[in-house]
């Protein structure tokens, strides 16, 4: 079946990504094997044979996404065409997709992407019948119900030689897969399986390969990227990082996202010491209060996670902090979310990922009484997200007057604006005379000469002191 002809490939596949980076890079696994298999991505669902969704489960409303995907392109079906349901919604809803959307003919977890090709290869020999009606049943046997619900038994990551990558420049590996943590909340243990690394061989290979082809910028990641454990005994989880880092040709390297609980200073350390390491941790607190972070099983109190902040605040280099918080989870109460709103202080973060508490199938909390109204939910959020807006807004305003380095990732053009990124992550837009214009994936020396609360504004500059 493999092996692609000279000619255009006949079959075509859209394929639509929701979620977490994890998922971007498993998308870019699923459309290498596809290719491979003679398909063709295309940029429409109209253009395409098999219409694929790598769905995401964390929060109901990234669930329901994808079933009004499906609702609004059912009638395509009609055209010959076929649905496939990949990802973390696969893999918890499992064959109870095919009865809340008959027309989907595939259902494939995170675990049974290597079997995809098997898959393909059966679905190809079920031909979706023209003009089928739309309320009769589905044949049974046109529908494919492989879900990978073996998942928490499976040693296996999904690795392949084939990722295409839709990026020349920066580029995503996978180090760790699953999670064994159990967050009272989260859904991620049940779809994505128990936590199983690579070996640090096979990371390196795949790190100095993408080195070969000119990546400089590799982001390494993981539900929880520093719970690694290299199955071959070589390497920590940080000098893992510092041995990425100093591969020839590679100019950045970041890491995400990273769990209190496995959080050690020798992560700082290896910050320190390889400048190649980004200057950015991103660190999920979760809640401020030790009741909630409890109730929650995040395994860390609020003084043990101030602790691990303090080992990055007493770095060498300024190491930016992010961070994600949910509000309203069972038993939240007023005091327990000002002790949010105070952490927010204490730590000075320079981007926070706000989440309303979303009770999931199969998570511990489930069982939680959820008392707390949405509206108060709503009032929490907004609370929460204004005070950061001023606590950025104070932080990104320090940088105006000095010079960051940027990696230069696209071009604004009704602005007339190049768009880079800093070692620290943040979005630094600048503008350059038409005689020195910047290529993509280059990087360039940026006087940062305004500030907003989530990108900074500057232009390119010709020696001059760096900030680092
Ligand atoms: N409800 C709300 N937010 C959630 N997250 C994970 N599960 C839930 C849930 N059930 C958030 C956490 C996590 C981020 C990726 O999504 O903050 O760090
Ligand atoms: Fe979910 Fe907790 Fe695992 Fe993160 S550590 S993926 S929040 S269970």
């Amino acid at each position: 079946m493999s092996g692609v002809s000279e000619r255009v490939p006949q079959k075509t596949f859209y394929l639509e990504t929701f979620g977490c980076q994890m998922n971007v890079h498993d998308s870019e696994k699923v459309v290498g094997t596809l290719v491979q298999e003679g398909y063709r991505q295309v940029p429409t669902v109209e253009q395409a044979d098999l219409i694929l969704y790598n769905t995401c489960s964390i929060r109901d409303k990234a669930e329901q996404k994808v079933f009004h995907r499906l609702a609004d392109f059912k009638k395509l079906q009609l055209q010959g065409k076929k649905f496939g349901v990949l990802g973390c919604v696969a893999q918890q809803e499992g064959e109870k997709i095919f009865e809340r959307a008959p027309h989907v003919s595939l259902v494939c977890g995170s675990a049974s992407y290597r079997n995809l090709p098997k898959m393909l290869v059966q679905l190809d020999a079920k031909p979706v019948e023209a003009g089928k009606s739309e309320s009769r049943k589905p044949d049974p046997a046109s529908l494919i119900r492989i879900t990978g619900l073996d998942d928490r038994q499976t040693d296996q990551c999904f690795e392949t030689e084939f990722t295409a990558r839709s990026n020349p420049h920066r580029g995503y590996i996978t180090i760790i897969e699953g999670c064994d943590k159990f967050c009272a909340y989260c859904v991620v243990p049940f779809t994505r399986g128990k936590e199983r690394s690579r070996t640090s061989s096979s990371v390196l290979a795949e790190a100095r390969q993408m080195a070969d082809r000119g990546y400089t910028d590799i982001q390494l990641l993981g539900q929880n990227v520093n719970s690694y454990k290299d199955p071959e005994g070589k390497t920590t989880f940080a000098e893992l990082l510092a041995a990425v880092a100093e591969i020839p040709g590679i100019k950045r390297v970041r890491f995400t996202t990273s769990h209190p609980r496995d959080f050690g200073r020798d992560i700082v350390e290896a910050i320190d010491a390889v400048p190649t390491l980004c200057d950015h941790v991103h660190l999920p607190v979760q809640s401020g209060s030790t009741r909630v972070l409890d109730a929650m099983q995040r395994l860390y109190t609020r003084e043990q996670y101030l602790e691990r902040i303090a080992w990055i605040k007493a770095a060498k280099r300024e190491i930016s902090i992010t961070t994600d918080v949910i509000v309203g989870f069972p038993g939240e109460t007023e005091n327990d979310f000002c002790e949010t709103l105070n952490l927010l202080e204490d730590v000075g973060y320079d981007g926070v990922f706000t989440f309303k508490y979303s009770a999931r199938p199969n998570t511990p909390s489930l069982s939680l009484h959820d008392a707390l109204p949405q509206g108060e939910k709503s009032r929490r959020l907004e609370v929460l997200m204004a005070r950061q807006k001023e606590i950025q807004l104070q932080r990104y305003a320090k940088y105006v007057g000095t010079t960051l380095e940027v990696m230069v990732e696209g071009y604004n053009q009704p602005r007339d604006q190049w768009i880079g990124r800093t070692s620290q992550n943040k979005t630094l837009n600048f503008t350059a005379s038409p005689d020195s214009a910047p290529k993509l994936g280059s990087y360039a020396d940026v006087l940062v000469t305004r500030s907003f609360p989530n990108s900074l504004v500057g232009q390119q500059a010709f020696g001059g002191s760096r900030w680092k």
